[in-house]
């Protein structure tokens, strides 16, 4: 029966890790989620991150829009969502292995081209400090699930 053997296929995915899309980890990831969600709130980030969602999309049915879905970005390394076209600045910071620490996203949403020369995220930044610690803490708050 094509119907269960599908329905089967699912429970499994979904009981096999993480719910969401691999996010090619650097080794300090966990520190660096810790982190975020020390420095911010959740649930703040959540209504700053609706800034990001004409461009962006988090959760487990998440795909690219302008910008790349953010499931587990903190803690990764730049540039690795496989379908993503990046610009050639942020995959080769990716390659040298610069991560998303709490630090270099800071810089970044600040004011995206100070951190990436020439990214190709058109977005003015986010001046306030405290919405970018609380956004940084929405992120590190998704995509970090597993099953275990
Ligand atoms: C106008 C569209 C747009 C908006 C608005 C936008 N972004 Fe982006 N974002 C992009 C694009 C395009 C990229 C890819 C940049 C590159 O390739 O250089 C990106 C990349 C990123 C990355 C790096 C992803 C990775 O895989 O390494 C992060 C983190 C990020 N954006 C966070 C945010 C947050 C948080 C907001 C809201 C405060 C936001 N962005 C708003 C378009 C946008």
């Amino acid at each position: 029966m094509k119907y269960s053997l599908t329905l089967a296929m699912v429970i499994a995915a979904a009981s096999t890790g993480s719910v969401f899309a691999d996010s090619h980890a650097s080794p300090d990831q966990a520190a660096i989620i810790e982190q975020a969600l020390a420095g911010g709130d959740p649930e703040a980030g959540e209504a700053v991150f609706r800034k990001c969602k004409s461009c962006h999309e988090v959760g487990p049915d998440a795909t690219s829009k302008v910008g790349p879905p953010l499931n587990g970005v903190v803690g990764a390394f730049l540039g690795q969502v496989d379908d993503f076209r990046y610009s050639n600045t942020m995959e080769e910071m990716g390659e040298a292995g610069t991560a998303w620490t709490v630090e270099n996203m800071d810089i970044y949403l600040t004011k995206p081209r100070d951190f990436v020369n020439g990214t190709r995220m058109s977005f003015a930044g986010l001046r306030d400090e405290e919405d970018r610690a609380n956004v940084i803490a929405y992120l590190a708050s998704v995509g970090t699930e597993t099953d275990d």
